[in-house]
Parts: C-alpha cells; structure tokens; sequence
C-alpha cells in the first residue's frame, strides 16, 4: 500500500526501505512534521506512519481522510498524539508498535541514573579541560537504595530488572500488578507511600487523563528531599514548572528526563544556531543536577529494526484485511496535547 510518512529522518528510510524489501509497500518519506499545513502531502496515500510529535489532532485527521488516508499507523508504543474519537468516527484504525525494545528504554534510564548520580556529564567535561578535580562529583551507593516504579508494564519491568542488579529495594505503583516484578520482590504500593520512600522514582505508565501532570507540585512535596527522578515515558507526566521549583529548593536533587512537555517545538531537530525560546527548558538546562536527552532512549539499532518491520506488518495486515494485531482501541482516549 502507499503510506507517506511525517517527521521522516534518515535513519528512517534506512530501516524501513530494509525491512520493506520484505513487504512491498510504496513508502513516501516526508521531513515536516504533521500538521494542518502538512497534511496535504498524503493526499492520495492510504495509510500515513506518524512519530511521538506528529500531532493527529481532529482537524488533522479530517484533512487526512478528505486526501483518501484510511489507517494510521504509528512507529512508537504511545499514542497520546492521536485524538483516537475522531479516528475512530471516521474509521480510521490506529496501528502501533505495542513494543519493540523495552530493554533499549530501561537502560537508558539505568543511563540517565548512572549519569546523574555519578555526574559522568560534569566529570567528562572537566577532564578534557584538564581538570582532575572531584570537588562536586561525590555519588552514591545505588545498592540498598529504594527506587520506585511507576508503571511496572514492558519498559517499567526491565527498569526493576536492572535496578535489582545493582541491589535497589524496589517499590511499585501500578493499578495492573506484574507477577514477574513481584517475583523481583518489587513490593506494590499507593503512589504517596512510594513517592514518600523512594530515593529514584522512574516513571513508565503511558499518558492518560490519570497520568497527566501525575508528579505535581503536591507530588514533589510528598517526595523525599533530594529525590532523583527520571522521566522516560511521556513530558506531560511531569509539570516541570513545579519540578523547577523542586530543583531550585533542593527537594529534587537530581532530574533525568528523555521527554519533555513542550518538546514537540525542540525535539529531533537541530537547533544549535537558534536562541531556545521555551524558557522553562532553558531554566532546566542551567542546572548542573539535570541531564536531558532528547528523546533518544528507543534508540537503539535493535528497536528501529523492530519498529520497521511491525509499522510494515501492520500495514500489511491492513491490506489483506487481516484482524489489526496491534490496533489501539478507540476507547483509550487520552487528554489533548497540552
Ligand atoms: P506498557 O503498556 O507495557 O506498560 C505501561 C504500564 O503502566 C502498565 O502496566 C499500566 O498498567 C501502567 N499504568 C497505566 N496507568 C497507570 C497509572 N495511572 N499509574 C501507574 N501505572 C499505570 O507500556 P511500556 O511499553 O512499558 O511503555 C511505557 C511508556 O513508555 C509508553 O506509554 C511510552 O509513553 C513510553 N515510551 C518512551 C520511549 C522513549 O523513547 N522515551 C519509547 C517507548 C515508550
């Protein structure tokens, strides 16, 4: 089938023109991201793969499906971009890639943990400056600390697998309990007894109307002093405003973050010769305890081969007219993109 893809990069076509040798489609690959001003360019296509920024907002998928579009098909896990009702009344199915490498995301947490802990960003700047000094490098033992799991799904359980290596007591806060994190002796708990106890919170769960804006100022505040945290999940887990001031009066001592809120306006593009308009990121950036990546922790060879081969297969599916192995159910309805 002929699918035009948004927020296209290189090491898309790469990937998928790969694992296409496999399944035939006609794939058309376009830089913008999805918008109402983009979206013209899939008229004529039958399905678009969109990225986590490419908004589908209801206008958005009104033009897609005025330009003959009748699947969607997303190469990522979240889909908290689409607006599911309008796809839904349209009829157009959402195909996801349910999971492609929790262990590319979990170790890139164990990454940001390790980083931040240790300040691998400070200490490596300094030593090409020449400067061997330690002052300000002083870590911890991760062993006998607790870490709490919020979302203890694929990527939330590889997380307790790797923080159980290095000898955490590991908490979980997650309304589907996962036998095999238990087996770990990961311990369920409500969310203030594991935000109260926890010396790392991780965060995992997808973002849901539930989910949104989930660590708070009130959350920070039922946090232990110096907590580190670390968002790999979705941006709009974390009010950052609220996290900024955590920083500022040193209740959060450390924080890790591959997504961010407003990230759709940064992200996946090179920015180095503009001025950063989005202060609330620039305020993060200034703080020696802060690493952020950008979006980066799928990113892994073995994910992107991964991602290419079920987008096509789920496509594929579509074309035959098989049942969507991983169609989302248009019940999951999740808050627009703030
Ligand atoms: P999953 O569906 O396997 O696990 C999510 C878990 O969160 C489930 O166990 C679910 O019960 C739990 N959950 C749902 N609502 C919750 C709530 N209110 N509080 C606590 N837990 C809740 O998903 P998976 O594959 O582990 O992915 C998790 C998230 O990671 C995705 O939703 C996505 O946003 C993010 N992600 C980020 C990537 C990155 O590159 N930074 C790449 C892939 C996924």
């Amino acid at each position: 089938m002929e699918c035009a893809f948004f927020s296209a990069k290189l090491h898309d076509r790469e990937f998928f023109d790969a694992a296409n040798r496999r399944h035939g489609h006609r794939l058309t690959y376009f830089e913008p991201r999805l918008s109402t001003q983009t979206a013209p360019l899939a008229a004529g296509s039958d399905a678009v793969c969109l990225f986590v920024n490419d908004a589908a907002s209801g206008p958005v998928l009104n033009q897609l499906h005025e330009g003959g579009v009748r699947l969607l098909c997303l190469r990522c896990a979240g889909f908290n971009q689409v607006d599911l009702r309008t796809a839904s009344a349209l009829g157009m199915p959402v195909v996801r890639v349910p999971a492609y490498s929790p262990h590319a995301v979990a170790e890139h947490t164990a990454a940001l943990i390790l980083t931040l802990n240790r300040k691998i960003h400070r200490a490596h700047a300094r030593v090409r400056e020449g400067n061997f000094a330690l002052d300000g490098l002083l870590g911890f033992d991760l062993h006998g600390k607790t870490a709490g799991v919020v979302g203890t799904g694929q990527i939330g359980e590889q997380t307790a697998r790797i923080l159980h290596g290095f000898g955490c007591r590991l908490l979980g806060f997650d309304p589907t309990p996962n036998e095999a994190c238990e087996a770990l002796g990961l311990t369920y708990v409500d969310l203030p007894r594991l935000l109260g106890e926890s010396d790392i919170v991780t965060l995992h769960c997808p973002l849901t109307p539930d989910t949104h804006h989930l660590i708070d100022a009130a959350a920070i505040r039922e946090m232990k002093p110096g907590v580190m945290l670390i968002n790999t999940s979705r941006g709009a887990l974390v009010d950052t405003p609220a996290v900024v001031d955590g920083l500022k009066s040193g209740r959060v001592g450390y924080l890790g973050l591959d997504v961010y809120e407003e990230e759709a306006d940064l992200f996946f593009e090179d920015l180095s010769n503009q001025v950063i308009q989005d202060d609330v990121f620039s305020r993060l950036l200034t703080f020696p305890n802060v690493v952020i990546t950008g979006h980066q922790a799928f990113f892994t060879r073995n994910a992107l081969e991964s991602i290419a081969e079920t987008t096509l297969a789920n496509m594929s599916e579509y074309e035959r007219g098989q049942p969507l192995t991983n169609e989302v159910a248009p019940d999951r309805v999740v808050p627009p993109r703030t």
